[in-house]
């Protein structure tokens, strides 16, 4: 990589950034495409939040990734938002224009990108059993409901942050219907709510961080129709301890590399404009992973 006085700079702001896959995955699709551009790491102290997004506009970086924890907390500071940013309340990319922050969300949009490039899965129509409340489920949640899903019944440990999500949702989505199960009914319960979520069910998505430490929801996959596709947004492990028992029981499953590649893609192409390599990059994560 050749540095020098055009180089455009990328990051990733977070707190912690060192393990983050995004340095690795940004600077070989650079590098692959000649692009002059560089993607660093910049792990921001929470009292450093506000300097660190007006270092963005002094120092002229081209754009930046937000990650945990700050998703959320960088709004105020920037000066527009696109749709989806605004839509989720939540921003993962910052694109400098001149001097101007712009925030875009590509994380649920790279979560419908995978589904439609790797499973060939539209979501318009079907129907969601989506686990989880947090950040991540916000943002799937409104990509699932933007691009036309039927239904979404939501199921989370905190059953009112689930409540909380669509409620929230419900009027910008009039046509969607979404309905709340408690985790801890999934497998005790036979009610009719259960009953259709789990019949009717065309994806399954574990949004929560569960399974990254080898834990595991236990979720009555048994009951499931043969056809449904079970999506671990977990990437490290590659096979979680749920896709196992996905896969021992027959159903195809998903990890949540392909999210975070397709989320980078989109990214990158609002920084550069140009086609991102998505094969590459996620070559590039799964020989690193896979050590
Ligand atoms: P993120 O931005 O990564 O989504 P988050 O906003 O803290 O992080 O959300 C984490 C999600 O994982 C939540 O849905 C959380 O459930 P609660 O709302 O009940 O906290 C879920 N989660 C985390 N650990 C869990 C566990 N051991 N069992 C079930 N759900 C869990």
């Amino acid at each position: 990589m050749d540095i020098d006085g055009n180089t455009k700079v990328t990051g990733i702001l977070g707190h912690p950034v060192r393990h983050s896959l995004s340095p690795l995955m940004h600077n070989t699709a650079f590098e692959s495409l000649g692009l002059n551009y560089v993607y660093l790491p910049f792990d921001i102290k929470p009292e450093n939040l506000e300097g660190a997004i007006t270092a963005i506009r002094y120092m002229n970086i081209a754009g930046v990734n937000v990650t945990i924890p700050y998703k959320e907390k960088v709004i105020r500071y920037l000066d527009e938002l696109d749709t989806e940013a605004e839509l989720i309340g939540a921003v993962n990319t910052i694109k400098n224009v001149d001097g101007k922050l712009l925030g875009f969300n590509t994380d649920g949009m790279g979560f419908v990108e995978s589904l439609k490039y790797d499973l060939g899965f539209n979501p318009k129509g079907k129907n969601m059993l989506m686990i989880g409340a947090g950040g991540a489920a916000r943002g799937i949640f409104a990509s699932l409901c933007s691009n036309g899903a039927k239904s979404v019944c939501v199921t989370n440990r905190t059953s009112g942050r689930a409540k909380k999500l669509i409620e929230e949702f419900s009027d910008r989505f009039p046509s969607v219907e979404f309905s709340i199960l408690p985790l801890d009914s999934l497998l005790s319960s036979n009610d009719n709510t259960l009953k259709y979520c789990l019949n009717s069910t065309d994806l399954l998505i574990n949004a929560t961080s569960v399974g990254m430490k080898g834990d595991s929801l236990t979720l009555p996959l048994n009951r499931l129709p043969r056809g449904v596709i079970i999506y671990d947004i977990v990437y490290n492990p590659l096979k979680t301890p749920l896709l196992v028992e996905a896969e021992e029981t027959g159903l195809t499953t998903q990890n949540g590399l392909s999210m975070l590649v397709f989320q980078g893609a989109l990214s990158f192409k609002i920084w550069t404009d140009a086609d991102p390599p998505v094969k590459l990059m996620k070559e590039t994560l799964v020989k690193k992973l896979s050590r």
